[in-house]
């Protein structure tokens, strides 16, 4: 047994490579979730694409999937520029946990683990998009401490997460403001 991810004991995320062999067991928790699109999207704009599973007792139970792209380019947006480096997020496209597995911190240890992911790979921010009414996904976001922006085509949020780069945290760190 793995390490015991965010305090859910039996708990491992996992990064699933293309070639991994979980998929065949990782599929029909996807398709039980009617995730397999937001798995299987691809875009002109994706840099790079990453698929988290959360296993319990050698059997996926969630997944997540986050994909990194230039801040705006899905938008038609120019570049931001912050000390001469072009700023990238990772988007939360696909995340979901069994019914019988949830409310036990597992889509919490799925998030976390996006974001210590997405700060390594140097992305500024982690955002998801999401429909009003789904409470439990509000609530574990909101819990987390994401931003909350309203989106202006529908009844759905972007949810917004800042990840400070490792040095801006260090140099913050000890002094009184
Ligand atoms: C959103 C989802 C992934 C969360 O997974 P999970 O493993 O249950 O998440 P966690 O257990 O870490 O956290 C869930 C939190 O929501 C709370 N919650 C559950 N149902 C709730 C409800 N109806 N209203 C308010 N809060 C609710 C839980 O109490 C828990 O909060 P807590 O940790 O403060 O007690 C899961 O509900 C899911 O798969 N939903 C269907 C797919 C989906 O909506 N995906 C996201 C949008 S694409």
């Amino acid at each position: 047994m793995g390490r015991d991810e965010g305090g859910v004991q039996g708990l491992r995320i996992v990064d699933v490579k293309e070639e991994s062999p979980i998929w065949e067991h990782l599929w029909p928790v996807v398709e039980q979730l009617a995730q397999r699109p937001y798995i299987e999207a691809q875009a002109g704009h994706f840099r790079s694409s990453h698929v988290l599973a959360a296993i319990m007792e050698d059997r996926p139970v969630g997944f997540l999937r986050f994909v990194v792209q230039r801040l705006g380019e899905d938008e038609g947006r120019p570049p931001i520029v912050f000390q001469d480096r072009t700023l990238y997020e990772a988007k939360i496209i696909a995340f979901g946990v069994l019914p019988e597995e949830r409310n036990r911190g597992i889509g919490r240890s799925l998030q976390r683990d996006a974001m210590k992911r997405a700060r390594a790979l140097n992305c500024c921010q982690v955002r998801s998009r999401s429909d009003y009414g789904n409470s439990a996904n509000y609530h574990l976001k909101i819990s987390l401490g994401f931003g909350i922006q309203p989106s202006l085509e529908d009844d759905s949020v972007y949810f917004v997460m800042a990840l400070p780069a490792e040095e801006s945290l260090e140099s913050s760190g000890g002094d009184d403001a």
